[in-house]
């Protein structure tokens, strides 16, 4: 049990770090340095390796500086931790090594230097039994995935050691509390990868444990890791409170009473169930969570407890997909004008182009995914759409009926229009309905102000790491 507790929701794109403080704190935000404007912090690292030694920068710093020239910007390590490597399937993989000195651009640049064939093949041979020599003739060959994954779990070293500082920074700010902040562990929302199995043990969880431990953080006791989807629609339906009942025990009903659940929970004979379908489009992943509430009728608050019961998955279906299917869709030019672009303004670029319909301004191209790529953003957009919807209809298919349903949209992916709206539509098809749909706020788009509830920013991309943070995750209590 941990009275005090730090929640990571370690986003591909963004990270958010949420504190509960005392047991019945509300759940709250950090702002950390690092963050520019807000709380979320871009899940950047910059290595700068044009000195003796390289420079690290991390955050809206990285995210802020173009890479090449010796520069490297790592974003998306997050999806190579959680990425497995692939199994040999008979021809072992070559390594990064063999790959590059057997590549056809390494012949090119051969050619260009003017050194000659015979030297060529000496150099691969020489690498060859370098090898031999140092790890045995049967030496296992690292696969090229293997290689990003570990490349990855370094990565979230540095970044979880910088993240460190910029956290106990911020609760340096704090009001004064007399707490000893460095000594709050911490536990990390990640995604629900694997149909069923408890998202710890996942080996990307294994990788996180290592690097969150030697960058210094005490690990919660029993539940390091939670799933993002059921930390999501836990910090959204709480709305990031925490509340004991006088004997001490976990008060569910008042946690739970911001919504339309309270009406079951209170034992409305007419709503016997409820069901919160929770959608979050990340950058990496998509996460489903599906809370369902039955109590026949009876009251069901703070003695008897309700029975929650809990169904998720996250799938590998995010914005960075997007990413790629717009690039791959645009000229030349323009596709190497955006590969130059720094992170922060390629995520500029998708707030216009995919959420405002207008494009960026690129000097001697016009506009970049504006009206000259109308159809090409149209096309990716809704194959995008599409997708999401189908993994939405794959996970509802699975789920019984219930008597009083709200449906929540978060996560980046759920401000784009297309996206918000295909997965309300699809949601309520075939006569489904909802007392309540919550979703960001938006200027463009199809379903009116009177049909969604605003959800606000907190909410909207910080549920996660609010939810993670909930005494909900604290059995001790209950
Ligand atoms: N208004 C917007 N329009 C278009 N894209 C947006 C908007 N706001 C955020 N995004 C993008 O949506 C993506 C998802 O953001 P989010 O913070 O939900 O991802 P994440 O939590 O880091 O990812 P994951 O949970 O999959 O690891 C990011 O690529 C972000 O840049
Ligand atoms: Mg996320």
């Amino acid at each position: 049990m941990a009275e005090r507790v730090f929640c990571i929701d370690f986003g591909s794109a963004y990270t958010k770090v949420a504190l509960r403080r005392d047991p019945t704190a509300d759940s709250s935000l950090l702002h950390c340095g690092g963050a520019e404007v807000d709380f979320w912090i871009p899940t950047v690292v910059l290595v700068d390796r044009r000195g003796t030694e390289p420079k690290l920068e991390f955050g809206d710093r990285a995210a802020g500086r173009a890479a090449g020239g010796g520069i490297d910007v790592y974003t998306d390590f997050k999806r190579h931790l959680f990425t497995a490597p692939a199994p040999a399937d008979g021809t072992p993989p070559l390594a990064p090594l063999d790959a590059l000195l057997q590549s056809a651009e390494f012949a090119a640049l051969a050619t260009k230097y003017e050194v000659n064939g015979a030297q060529v093949a000496a150099l691969r041979q020489l690498a060859g039994a370098a090898r031999t020599l140092i790890g045995g003739p049967g030496a296992r060959v690292v696969s090229a995935e293997a290689h990003r994954q570990a490349n990855a779990a370094k990565l979230a070293f540095h970044y979880f050691n910088w993240l460190r500082r910029q956290v106990l920074d911020a609760c340096s700010r704090l009001p004064a509390t007399g707490l000893k902040f460095e000594d709050i562990p911490v536990r990390v929302s990640v995604p629900a990868l694997i149909p069923g199995a408890d998202v710890a043990q996942h080996p990307g969880c294994k990788l996180l444990r290592e690097a969150l431990h030697r960058a210094g953080w005490p690990l919660h006791p029993e539940l390091p890791f939670v799933s993002e989807p059921e930390s999501n629609a836990v910090g959204v339906l709480t709305k990031a409170g925490n509340v004991l009942t006088r004997g001490g025990r976990i008060h569910l009903g008042e946690m739970f009473s911001k919504g339309p659940l309270i009406t079951v929970l209170k034992g409305d004979p007419n709503h016997p169930t409820y069901r919160a379908l929770v959608i979050d489009v990340g950058a990496y992943t998509t996460d489903f969570a599906s809370l369902f509430v039955k109590t026949d009728g009876k009251n069901a608050t703070a003695e008897t407890g309700a029975g929650f019961a809990v169904q998720q998955r996250s799938v590998p279906v995010g914005v960075t997909g997007l990413d790629a299917s717009v690039r791959e869709s645009l000229s030349p030019e323009k596709r190497e004008w955006l590969a130059a672009l720094p992170h922060k303004d390629f995520e500029n670029f998708q707030r216009l182009a995919y959420t405002e319909g207008k494009g960026a301004r690129a000097p001697g191209l016009g506009t970049v995914g504006g009206d000259a790529d109308r159809d090409a953003m149209h096309s990716c957009l809704s194959d995008f759409a599409r997708r999401i919807v189908d993994e939405a209809m794959t996970f509802c298919s699975a789920l019984g009926p219930a008597n009083m349903q709200e449906l929540i949209l978060t996560g980046g992916g759920s401000s784009i229009p297309t996206v918000r709206d295909a997965l309300i539509a699809a949601t309520q098809s075939g006569g489904n309905t909802f007392v309540k749909t919550h979703a960001p706020e938006l200027k463009r788009g199809k379903a009116g102000a009177a049909l969604v509830d605003k959800l606000d920013r907190d909410f909207t991309r910080g549920g996660s790491a609010l939810g993670g943070a909930s005494i909900y995750f604290e059995k001790a209590y209950y």
